[in-house]
């Protein structure tokens, strides 16, 4: 029987430290003052600042409130076009739809999955006005080609970070590049406090923007807190019995009654906004993120080392996304003919693969008629979100463990 199920996705990040910490918020009565302001915030936000040698560094609930933030403070307004990559998250395309502009699908370029230079040329228009650079699994993206085109055309430009933090290009890190650059710290993201964002910028005017829209939110309500805190003990739990089926159970019912939080609601997916969002990021949440900031470098080291072990055994015989050393690995993504049949197997044997994404705007049960993309516009991303499965690269995988789940894939696939 199997004795520990490995998972790609499912709060990677979680440790027993941190379920301890969100426990403390949670049952000792006078922390409950600091689940949303306290000195935490700002500590994150000094960590940004100095990571990244910027001047600005502004929290929220999420990376795609960050996003509709950023956008906002570039000065977007209805009916403008942003260029934003196909083989992305629904939640990128529905901050720039509240915004009143129009996403532009660009397609990937081969297999490094970020935006291609040459499709955005034959994409651009009058009303561009722009550019999200989007680092896909970590791996940068063409920096250069694309900001090229962006000051050619008077663009200005987000990067988005969701999966990069601490990847770096020519040696400074992604995030440094753009006017405006988002973060995310989401539950499957590379730092993680089960939902949280990041904007940063060396600019004053986008700065004193950004700030003025982040006044106006209000506090992430007691209850939303409370439902993020409680992932903390439940997955924990869940995870050491889902070999059991128990795992599988209590995590279903806890979503089902709302006793933890959804990463992306019924009501994003059509393309709608929840009426609990956006708003500030919590102080409780911040605290539970910044033992992570700290770790950073030790886990993209970690990331990279089992990332190399794959590299290794697929070599040849499994086409996998571009290799840089650069790379950062949030996920270590195959390109492989009948991904649910691999993914299938793999649950079989106790390993979850993952999905990111199996779509060209993940999940794939949104309402795609209110994302404006047109099928075939984008073939690149079309042809590898059909291929793609992603394996896990977190702190909780082992060198054997890695090792066991090639040999798997190499078998099956
Ligand atoms: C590429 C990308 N950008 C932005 C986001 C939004 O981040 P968040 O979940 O913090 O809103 C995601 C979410 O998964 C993403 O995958």
């Amino acid at each position: 029987m199997q004795t520990k199920t490995l998972f790609t996705g499912f709060s990677p990040n979680l440790t027993v430290k941190a379920v301890r910490k969100a426990c403390g918020f949670l049952w000792l009565p006078w922390r409950w003052l600091t689940w949303q302001r306290g000195t935490e915030i700002e500590k994150v936000e000094s960590w940004l600042k100095s990571y990244f040698d910027v001047p600005h560094a502004i929290t929220f609930d999420s990376g795609r409130t960050a996003l509709y933030a950023a956008l906002e403070a570039l000065g977007i307004e209805e009916g403008d076009e942003v260029l934003v990559q196909a083989y992305t998250c629904v939640v990128v395309v529905n901050a720039i739809k509240w915004t009143g502009a129009v996403p532009v699908f660009i397609d990937i370029d081969g297999n490094t999955l970020n935006m291609s230079p040459e499709d955005i040329r034959k994409k651009l228009t009058e009303k561009t006005k722009v550019m999200i650079i989007q680092h896909t699994f970590g791996l940068p993206a063409d920096i250069k080609s694309l900001t090229d085109i962006a000051h050619e055309h008077g663009i200005k430009t987000i990067e988005d970070c969701a999966h990069s933090l601490g990847t770096k290009y020519k040696d400074e890190p992604t995030g440094t590049f753009a006017d405006v650059s988002m973060f995310s710290f989401g539950s499957d993201k590379v730092v993680s406090c089960v939902r949280g964002g990041a904007l940063i910028t060396k600019d004053d005017g986008y700065a004193r923007k950004i700030h003025k829209y982040h006044d106006t939110l209000p506090e992430t309500n007691v209850f939303r807190i409370w439902q993020h805190l409680m992932h903390y003990p439940l997955f924990f739990i869940g995870k050491k019995l889902y070999h059991l089926g128990a795992g599988k159970w209590i995590l279903g019912l806890a979503k089902k009654i709302g006793l933890i939080n959804k990463i992306i609601y019924k009501q994003e997916k059509d393309g709608r906004q929840v009426p609990f969002y956006p708003s500030k990021f919590p102080n409780a949440l911040a605290s539970l993120l910044l033992p992570q900031l700290k770790k950073l470098e030790k886990t993209i080291e970690h990331r990279r080392n089992i990332s190399d072990i794959y590299r290794k055994l697929f070599h040849k015989k499994i086409q996998a996304q571009k290799h840089s050393t650069d790379h950062t690995y949030l996920r270590f993504t195959l390109f492989v003919e009948q991904p649910k049949a691999v993914r299938s197997i793999a649950k079989n044997h106790g390993i979850f693969l993952g999905n990111w994404y199996d779509t060209v705007i993940a999940p794939k049960d949104i309402d795609w008629s209110r994302t404006g993309y047109e099928q075939k516009s984008c073939p690149n991303a079309e042809s590898y979100a059909k291929k793609s499965v992603n394996l896990p690269t977190h702190i909780g995988i082992t060198p054997e463990s890695a090792k066991k789940i090639a040999s798997l894939i190499l078998e099956h696939a």
